[in-house]
């Protein structure tokens, strides 16, 4: 084991900007509001999501389905928790309504603050990411926020094009450290 420090961006947006550009949702996918009961499914779509990817490193727990639940509960227990910005996407098929996609808001010090949004690797370049972040911009909003801001590693480059597409401009840089084996 070694300890590495992960370069990340902290990136915002102001909701004078223009709003987020939803994408309609494609078929066979629907959007489920946060209700008590659905943590488990959170961590499931948020394990599927982010298991073998770098933010893996970065926050071990996203790595396993009991670090994904124990996070998942330990967000929705926070004074600070915002249900508003919390979205599941469930994949339809075969009789079944599996969750594959999740985020989740906190409100952290007058931000709406993005905690994890995971696509399932077999469901991105549709629009979902998208989808999910400008459902929780309009779960702040109506929570009464005028903001909002989320971290993401400098090298992952999907999902810093992505917000940049958004509209979310860098504002800092922070370095989080990992203790990472093989290192
Ligand atoms: C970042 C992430 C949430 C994006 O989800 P998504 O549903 O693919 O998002 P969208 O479809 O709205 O847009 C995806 C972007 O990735 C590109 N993309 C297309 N196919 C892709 C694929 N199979 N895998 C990854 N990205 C893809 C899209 O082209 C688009 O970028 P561009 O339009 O600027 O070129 C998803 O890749 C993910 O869950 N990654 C792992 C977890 C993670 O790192 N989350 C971010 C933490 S800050």
């Amino acid at each position: 084991m070694g300890l590495v420090y992960f370069k990340r961006y902290r990136m915002e947006l102001d909701f004078s900007d223009l709003p987020l550009p939803t994408p309609p949702l494609p078929v066979g996918y629907a959007l489920e509001p946060w209700s008590d009961g659905l943590c488990r499914d959170h961590a499931t779509a948020k394990f599927s999501s982010f298991q073998n990817e770098m933010d893996a490193n970065v926050f071990p727990c996203l790595g396993r389905h009991d670090g994904c639940l124990h996070l998942m509960r330990e967000i929705t227990k926070r004074r600070s928790f915002v249900p508003e910005a919390t979205w599941l996407i469930r994949y339809q098929a075969q009789g079944k309504r599996l969750p594959i996609a999740t985020i989740q808001g906190l409100r952290l010090e007058g931000w709406g603050a993005v905690q994890n949004l995971g696509v399932h690797p077999e469901h991105r370049g549709r629009g979902l990411g998208a989808i999910l972040l400008a459902e929780a911009a309009e779960g702040f909003r109506r929570a009464g926020l005028s903001r909002m801001h989320l971290e993401v590693t400098t090298d992952n480059n999907g999902a810093v094009r992505l917000y940049r597409r958004l509209g979310l401009r860098q504002a800092n840089t922070l370095y989080k450290a990992a203790e990472v084996s093989g290192v």
